[in-house]
C-alpha cells in the first residue's frame, strides 16, 4: 500500500507548486493521475520501462494493451514516431484535442510503453493541468484512463480514488472532465487509415480531413468479433463495466420503451434490484428502481459526459441489472454506443 496524495489544481491556471510536485514524481519513476478534457490519466514516465510496468501492475491491465503517449510539443512526434505521413501534420491541427495517432514507433519509446507492438499512440491533450505536467516533467506521458482495468473510466478524481487509492502516489483533482469519453484512436499505419476506437472526436470530423477514413469493424461491433490479431489490443479485453449486468437495447424510441418495460418487470419478478439508463425524452414512460437519463437524445455531447458517471452511479445504488437505451449513432453518439455495447459484453436485445 503507498498513501495517495490527492492535490487540488486550478485546471485554467494551475498552480506551479503543484504541477512541479508532480513532476517530480514523474521523473523519478511514479505514477499521477491527472486530468485531460477526456477522462483522468494514470501517467507516469512514457520512456522509463519500470515507471511504465507500474501502470499495468497499479490498473490490473493487460501487458499486451499499449499506452498512449501524451505530449506538449508537436516536434516530440519525430522522436516517438520513425514515419510521419503528411495525414498526420494535417489531423495535428485537432490538437491538443481528443485524437490519437498511430504511427510507427520509434527506437526510444520501450516495449512496454507499446504493448510490444511496433506502433506508438500519440495525442497532445486539451487540458492546461495536462500540459503544464508534461512540460515540467520534460518527457512525454504513457497514460491510459485512471481506472482498475475492465471498469468505467474517471471523469472524476473521486472515481480516480475509488478504483486506485493506495496503488498510486498522487492524484490531481481539477474537477470533471469536458468530453467524458476517451480520444478517438485513429491508425494511421494502415491503409486507408482506420479508426481503430471511436472518441471525443467525431468521425464525421475526421471524414472532413481524410477523406477515405474507415471505422475499424470492432469499432461498431454488434457482437464480439474474433480477433486473431487485434489490430488494437484494447479490442479483445473486457471493457467499461459497471459490476451490474448490463443489457444495451436499441431500436425506435417507442419499440425501445415497450422492450426495456418488458425486461424491467421480468428481472423484478426474478428479485433482481433494476436501472434503466434512460434518456430525457423517455425517462418518464418506466417504472424502475432506479432510472437515470443520460440526457437528451439530439445532444450526443451532453450523453458523453455522463456516461462514464452513471455507470458508476448505477453500482453504488447496487443495482443487479442494468437496462440501457440504445442512442443515436451520430457525432458522440457512436462513442457511447461503442462502449454501451462492450459494457453489455454484447448482450444485446434489439426491440422491434
Ligand atoms: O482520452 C484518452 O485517450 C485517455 C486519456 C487519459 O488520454 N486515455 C485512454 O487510454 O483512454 P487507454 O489506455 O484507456 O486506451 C488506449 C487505447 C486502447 O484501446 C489501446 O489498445 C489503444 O488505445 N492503443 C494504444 N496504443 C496503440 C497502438 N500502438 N496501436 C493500436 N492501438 C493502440
Ligand atoms: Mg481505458
Amino acid at each position: 500500500m503507498k498513501r495517495t496524495v490527492t492535490l487540488r489544481v486550478n485546471g485554467e491556471k494551475p498552480e506551479r507548486s503543484v504541477i512541479r510536485a508532480a513532476a517530480e514524481i514523474i521523473r523519478s519513476g511514479g505514477l499521477v493521475a491527472f486530468p485531460t478534457e477526456t477522462v483522468y490519466g494514470l501517467g507516469a514516465d512514457a520512456l522509463n520501462p519500470e515507471a511504465v510496468r507500474r501502470i499495468y501492475a497499479a490498473k490490473g491491465r493487460p501487458l499486451d494493451n499499449p499506452l498512449i503517449v501524451h505530449i506538449a510539443d508537436r516536434r516530440d512526434v519525430y522522436r516517438l514516431a520513425d514515419d510521419v505521413p503528411s495525414a498526420a501534420e494535417d489531423l495535428m491541427d485537432f490538437w491538443p484535442g481528443p485524437l490519437t495517432l498511430v504511427l510507427r514507433a520509434s527506437g526510444i519509446v520501450p516495449r512496454e510503453t507499446t504493448g510490444g507492438l511496433d506502433t506508438v499512440a500519440v495525442r497532445m491533450p486539451n487540458h492546461e493541468v495536462a500540459l503544464a505536467l508534461i512540460r515540467e516533467s520534460g518527457v512525454p506521458i504513457a497514460a491510459p484512463s485512471a481506472n482498475l482495468a475492465g471498469r468505467p473510466s474517471p471523469t472524476t478524481a473521486m472515481h480516480v480514488k475509488q478504483d486506485l487509492d493506495g496503488r498510486i502516489d498522487m492524484i490531481l483533482d481539477a474537477g470533471p472532465t469536458a468530453i467524458g469519453v476517451e480520444s478517438t484512436v485513429l491508425d494511421l499505419t494502415s491503409k486507408p487509415p482506420q479508426v481503430l476506437r471511436p472518441g471525443g472526436l467525431p468521425f464525421e470530423e475526421l471524414r472532413r480531413i481524410i477523406h477515405d477514413v474507415r471505422l475499424h469493424p470492432s469499432a461498431v461491433a454488434e457482437r464480439e468479433l474474433r480477433i486473431a490479431v487485434a489490430a488494437s489490443p484494447g479490442m479483445k479485453h473486457k471493457h467499461y463495466s459497471p459490476k451490474a449486468q448490463l443489457i444495451l437495447v436499441e431500436g425506435e424510441t417507442s419499440a425501445l420503451i415497450s422492450k426495456i418495460q418488458e425486461l424491467v418487470s421480468r428481472y423484478n419478478r426474478h428479485g433482481k434490484k433494476v436501472g434503466v439508463l434512460a434518456t430525457d425524452e423517455t425517462q418518464r414512460h418506466y417504472q424502475a428502481d432506479v432510472i437515470k437519463s443520460l440526457g437528451s437524445r439530439g445532444d450526443t455531447s451532453f450523453m458523453a459526459k455522463n456516461l462514464f458517471r452513471l455507470l458508476r452511479e448505477f453500482d453504488d445504488e447496487g443495482v443487479d441489472v442494468i437496462i440501457a437505451e440504445g442512442v443515436p449513432l451520430r457525432h458522440l453518439g457512436l462513442a457511447v454506443m461503442n462502449r454501451l455495447r462492450k459494457a453489455s459484453g454484447f448482450n444485446i436485445v434489439r426491440a422491434d
